[in-house]
């Protein structure tokens, strides 16, 4: 199985550069494209012995939904653009590997069609677990019409993007190549919620006006567990809590909002402190190795959610190439694991992640 840097170099061999840059871009500098990455090579595990660890369960319950191993699938926009089976494509391998797809609310195909996709490649009997990802819209009309959607296509979650007042300036994007979808690509969630032509990019708007009483709002819409992306600070890891949502995911966004935002592994253990338990904490940005996810999991993540290293699994075989990622994740995460004297993700302790400074005693030791 090739490594996921394996299928990083093939995806970037295949793409026209306006669709690299698309995806591989960051905010400013991308100083947090990089950040997020260096906090993995830049931290060290340290194994525990003698703790046999022969029989192992990556499995995961993450809101009622079953998850067979703690990587979920962070939601990216726009799959059409690297295969033309799109996110049905991505759908598909997340049902075969029995974990969670948070599919993007810019999806190039409508939600219930990529919940069907996954439904058909479900293992029978097993209902597959596809949470929505919402920008929440300066019109609550739109808003909750974009719920509905996501409630009627089976999605089993809300996943609300909280880290987007305004767009992260991404510089390589400004260049010509992707100020639009090529033609016949749609946000189809948008289809026909306002009135106008084919839904476009610019149909989707980010609010700048977003406070805590639309997420009490989104709450009081919808029935489904509300999840908030984009958490950084520790103080709104603990308003988060007091408003009831169901989980949070730790997120910069993969560096392309708040250029010099805290790397997501460094900002975790805070996150982790503040929350006490009393909602699962997730985390994504930078994850391409199993002791990256065994990593966040020690420092007390649930999960870890992957971005460009599917769509890189995508461009390169489609579905195949999604499930070569995954798998090649659940491998490695499940050998770091045994090498750290895990049994279970719920076995692994924070003592076992050597950060920032501490990496530099342990070599000089
Ligand atoms: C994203 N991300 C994102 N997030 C979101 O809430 N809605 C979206 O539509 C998108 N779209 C999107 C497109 C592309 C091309 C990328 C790279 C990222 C952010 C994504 O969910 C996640 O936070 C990061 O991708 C995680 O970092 P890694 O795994 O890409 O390093």
């Amino acid at each position: 199985m090739p490594t996921v840097r394996e299928l990083e170099a093939l995806a970037r061999a295949r793409l026209d550069p306006a669709r690299w840059d698309f995806l591989a871009g960051g905010a400013g500098d991308e100083i947090t494209v990089r950040a997020n990455e260096d906090a993995y090579v830049h931290s060290r595990l340290v194994p525990r012995v003698l703790r046999g660890v022969e029989k192992r369960e990556l499995g995961a319950s993450l809101l009622g939904c079953r998850a067979s191993m703690p990587v979920l699938i962070a939601p990216t926009a726009f799959h059409r653009l690297f295969h033309p089976d799109g996110e049905r494509a991505t759908a598909r391998a997340a049902a075969a590997a029995d974990t969670v797809m948070i599919v993007s609310m810019a999806s190039t195909i409508a939600v219930a069609e990529v919940v069907a996709a996954a439904r058909a490649a479900a293992a029978p009997g097993v209902e597959p677990s596809l949470w929505f990802q919402l920008y929440p819209q300066p019109d609550r009309r739109v808003t909750e019409a974009l719920v509905r959607r996501a409630e009627d296509a089976g999605c089993r979650a809300l996943v609300v993007t909280v880290d987007s007042p305004v767009s992260g300036g991404r510089e390589r994007d400004v260049r010509p190549g992707l100020r639009d979808l090529p033609a016949g690509m749609w946000c189809e969630n948008m289809r026909d919620l306002l009135p106008g032509e084919e839904p476009d990019v610019r149909r989707i708007e980010l609010s700048a006006a977003l406070t805590w009483a639309d997420i009490a709002w989104l709450r009081g819409i919808t029935s489904l567990p509300v999840v908030l992306k984009g958490i950084l600070h520790p103080a709104d890891a603990e308003l988060a809590v007091r408003s009831e949502v169901d989980a949070i995911v730790v997120s910069n966004h993969g560096g392309r909002r708040l250029d010099t935002a805290p790397a997501t592994l460094e900002a975790l253990p805070g996150i982790v402190d503040a929350v006490g338990g009393a909602i699962p904490v997730l985390v994504d940005g930078g994850v391409r190795r199993g002791t990256d996810v065994v990593k966040a999991l020690a420092l007390g993540a649930a999960a870890v959610c992957v971005g460009r290293p599917v769509v890189w699994g995508l461009t390169v075989a489609g579905e195949r190439g999604v499930t070569e990622v995954l798998e090649t994740l659940r491998a490695e995460t499940d050998r770091a694991l045994a090498l750290c004297g895990a049994a279970t993700p719920a076995h692994l302790r924070a003592d076992q992640v050597r950060c920032g400074p501490g990496v530099r005693r342990w070599h000089r030791s």
